[in-house]
């Protein structure tokens, strides 16, 4: 589909591929050095269930908006206490950037053009404003006001933009939504395979209605979540079983296959579990509300999720 707007200008620009590759290539082997995986989830807001990028941003937005309100409420009034307000406001929101910049940079490595390329753009527009945020402060502490306030106003003009950028990625290329959330599984028992269609150690596609179901059989149970991968929609049904983890074959998210919790990222969204039942040699799923530890899931095997043997 062509896309349009300011969006659609940047994802047709191609000659940017080799810098974005590159940057992902240093991006991941800094993560690789410094915390691994354990920073990577902490960054993406695994542990939160919602993107922690998204939270941040509002940190640096809502102060440098309240510091161009009190800059100008400054110039209008010359009241000393707008001045301390603003440059209160710009400091805070340089601190905020700092956050908004590491969870971006680590969500921004695991997408493809062209949200690759938007989200490029987005955290460069960023930087440069927060450089000018920076660069204004410096210029407040220098008494220079009038220089600190037009670099502060030029430095939210461009976090203007680039937030609009921010809601580019989110509404246009579905980047930190629950792909898996659309999903129409069923309410009620539905067959959706055969027992002896589904191999130990290997997860395999079902359907119910047009709607994918991923099967994984661990021991003599089965368990069932949905299909679509709730970070960038990936088939889990292609993905490898690790255990009792289900690893993702696009940017390798890993979920419980007990509940669909999610155990690595980028992914923040659990995956939908649905409760598995026996009926003569056919599996039969339905939407259910899985979530418990895994403790409670061995201890409990009338927990949904697992295996009912009914007939
Ligand atoms: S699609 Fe990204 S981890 Fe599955």
């Amino acid at each position: 589909m062509r896309k349009h707007g300011i969006g659609g200008l940047i994802a047709r620009q191609q000659w940017m591929n080799p810098a974005e590759k590159t940057l992902q290539k240093v991006t991941h082997s800094a993560f690789r050095f410094s915390g691994g995986q354990k920073l990577k989830n902490l960054l993406h807001g695994t542990w939160l269930g919602h993107p922690l990028h998204v939270v941040l941003t509002d940190v640096p937005i809502g102060a440098w908006t309240a510091a161009v309100v009190f800059d100008a409420a400054e110039s209008m009034s010359g009241r000393r206490a707008y001045r301390f307000a603003a440059d209160a406001a710009v400091t805070v929101g340089l601190v905020g950037a700092i956050g908004a910049a590491a969870t971006g940079l680590t969500d921004w490595q695991d997408i493809d053009p062209p949200a690759r390329r938007i989200g490029l753009v987005h955290g460069l527009l960023n930087l440069m404003s927060a450089t000018l945020f920076g660069s204004s402060l410096i210029a407040r502490r220098r008494r220079s006001r009038s220089s600190g306030r037009d670099l502060a106003a030029l430095g939210y003009a461009l976090s203007m933009i680039a937030a609009y950028l921010g809601g580019n990625l989110v509404y246009e290329e579905k980047i930190g939504v629950d792909h898996s959330s659309a999903e129409r599984l069923p309410d009620d028992f539905a067959r959706v395979a055969n027992e002896a269609d589904v191999p130990p150690g290997k997860p395999i596609r079902a359907e119910h209605k047009g709607t994918p179901i991923v099967l994984i059989r661990r021991g003599s149970d089965i368990y069932a979540l949905g299909e679509t991968c709730a970070h960038l929609g990936g088939p889990l049904s292609e993905g490898e079983l690790e255990g009792d983890r289900l690893r993702c074959p696009w940017p390798g998210s890993r979920f419980s296959v007990y509940d669909g919790h999610v155990v690595d990222g980028p992914a923040v969204h659990p995956q939908p579990c649905l409760e598995v039942r026996l009926r003569n040699g056919d599996i039969e799923v339905r939407r259910s509300n899985c979530r418990t530890s895994e403790d409670d899931k061995k201890s409990r095997p009338d927990i949904a999720g697992t295996l009912l043997r009914t007939g």
